[in-house]
């Protein structure tokens, strides 16, 4: 039976009409209410009292999740059935930060031993890296990393490097080391990411699944040349390693079959930061005994989600109220706001996780979804959101968000004079904004202020919109692998839900084929004053407009 049809799914579209007419000025009143949607678990509150929901809501939502199969689905994930239908793959991020006593089984072989050897090599070399056992073709420390990669081999890993550079263990342990993470073709990038950097102490890490990402494969061309520029080409050997599950393409590359950390088809792009794609750049920057708590903090929340009953699981909760947001309120899209600077590349990291994931029109048997899938995710640290796309959030649109803050700051500071510490300051906007949201302010509110009655319209806030709050102790390793995990798991939530393929990711492919004929024949026109021909008009006309400059 079609999704839509389902007795929890049309219950959830005649509720939502029910809760269209209830406002959050109203339910917040509620104490029971509010406490009855707060979860609490391993340093993590979530507070989800502000959705335009009640505890019916929940409970419908609960019915959806039971309908659908949530949780056989869930654990078919986690053991290794080969959920990713299309391309005949099984899906386990979560093996990868699996205990080395686990057992999960991939076609009838246990991958955790494997996933334990590659953790094993990665921690061998940083160790040697960063110890100057291990040194460049004219004897000196790799004290800098360049990381070559995009989507899922560049996201994840800049994302988790950003939020450990200002923990104080973590930035101990860089003390003296650089590194960059180098994505874009742009040669903008390129020179952006050498700034500084010389051949003789780089160290170069080629990040691709495939190993034949036109973007990846051009920089790390580029950035081999100059390296060898300077060094010659048997410095090569070693300054440049590689993260690959495509070992015979890596050799062909250049690069020493010894220096290639694998992973396994079972590692989706966008879900691999835990893989070589993330730990050896981290473990470079940052030691490996820091990113083995990251690996810790990943490895608790996938046991919450895996055990938690549903009504109290923190993903599972996020996710459902996803879907109750985009599929039954009509809101297609999403705010991710980490109250929290060290959080600058939560948000570009999600949305290729949930946007790649969960961007789908069919459902996994390939019929038509009939509804819209997915949101627009996007995000910015607070407060500088606030002084950017909030009024559309509070006026505007209604975009459903998350804020996520902290008890504790990573660098602490208090201004002698000031009556709060700076997080403090920072904080208070973090519990302002959901209330302000929420709440909002009405025509009488305003006019009570002596506002002329022309400016009043100007100056209301509707309120009754809709936010998650995540209080989290303090931001470290631990809390950035149960973060990048929770995210994780949401999106796969709604993908179960949705009952649509979140492990491939065909919506890419047409425009990178389409990018090869711009090349070939940019090549050819160029070189051979070939004239451009298999375009349409407008196409046509651009090129000529761009090879004639
Ligand atoms: O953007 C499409 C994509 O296939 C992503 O899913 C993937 O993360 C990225 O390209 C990079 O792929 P690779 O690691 O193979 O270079």
């Amino acid at each position: 039976m079609s999704l839509t049809r389902s007795e929890s799914w049309k219950n959830l579209k005649q509720h939502a009409k029910e809760i269209k007419g209830t406002h959050l000025r109203d339910l917040m009143q509620d104490g029971k209410r509010c406490k009855a949607m707060c979860v609490e678990s391993d340093g993590i509150l979530l507070d989800y009292s502000r959705q335009n929901a009640s505890q019916e809501t929940t409970a419908a939502l609960l019915a959806l999740a039971q309908e659908t199969g949530l949780k056989k689905k869930i654990k078919a994930m986690v053991s290794g059935k080969k959920i990713n239908n299309t391309e005949n793959r099984a899906v386990l991020h979560t093996a990868l930060r699996a205990d080395a006593k686990a057992v999960v089984k991939v076609d009838g072989k246990n991958v955790i031993p494997d996933v334990h050897a590659v953790l094993k090599d990665i921690r061998a070399f940083s160790n040697k890296v960063r110890s100057g056992k291990w040194l460049g073709a004219t004897g000196k420390t790799l004290k800098d990393v360049v990381a070559i990669g995009i989507g899922g081999s560049y996201l994840g890993p800049e994302f988790i490097s950003e939020a450990l550079r200002t923990d104080k263990a973590c930035a101990r342990a860089a003390s003296g080391r650089r590194v960059r993470f180098l994505a874009n073709v742009d040669p903008i990038d390129v020179s952006r990411n050498l700034e500084d950097f010389d051949p003789e102490t780089t160290l170069v890490v080629v990040i691709s699944k495939t190993f034949t990402t036109s973007e990846t494969m051009l920089n790390a061309k580029t950035i081999r040349a100059w390296i060898t520029k300077k060094l010659g080409k048997e410095a090569v050997a070693k300054h440049v390693v590689a993260v690959s599950t495509n070992h015979e393409a890596v050799a062909d590359f250049g690069i020493d079959p010894k220096n290639v950390f694998g992973f396994w088809d079972w590692v989706g792009g966008r879900y691999s930061v835990c893989s070589a794609v993330g730990i050896l750049p981290l473990a470079l920057q940052y030691g490996y005994k820091n990113i083995d708590v990251f690996l810790a903090g990943a490895r608790a929340m996938d046991d919450h989600f895996a055990t938690a009953p549903l009504g109290k699981n923190i993903p599972v909760l996020l996710g459902l109220y996803g879907v109750w947001n985009s599929s039954f309120l009509g809101r297609k899209t999403r705010a991710l706001l980490p109250y929290c600077q060290a959080l600058l590349k939560l948000a570009p990291h999600i949305q290729q996780v949930d946007m790649e994931s969960n961007g789908k029109g069919v459902d996994v048997d390939g019929k038509a979804l009939g509804f819209d899938a997915g949101e627009v995710d996007f995000g910015e640290p607070g407060t500088n959101g606030q002084h950017s796309f909030y009024q559309l959030m509070h006026q505007g649109q209604v975009v459903p968000a998350d804020f996520i803050g902290f008890k504790k700051s990573q660098q602490p500071i208090k201004v002698a004079g000031h009556p709060v510490s700076n997080h403090d300051e920072l904080m208070a906007n973090f519990f302002a904004q959901p209330d302000a949201l929420a709440f909002g302010k009405t025509a009488a509110e305003v006019a009570a202020q002596g506002i002329e009655a022309d400016v009043v319209p100007h100056k209301v806030f509707p309120g009754n919109r809709p936010s998650n709050v995540l209080l989290i102790d303090e931001l470290n390793a631990y809390s950035c692998g149960q973060l990048l995990a929770l995210y994780e798991h949401r999106t796969a939530v709604q993908g179960f839900i949705w009952n649509l393929n979140s492990f491939d990711q065909m919506g890419v492919e047409l425009g990178k084929v389409l990018a090869k004929q711009v090349v070939s024949q940019l090549a050819d026109s160029r070189k051979k004053k070939a004239p451009i021909t298999g375009f349409n008009p407008s196409t046509t006309a651009l090129l000529k407009k761009y090879l004639d400059a």
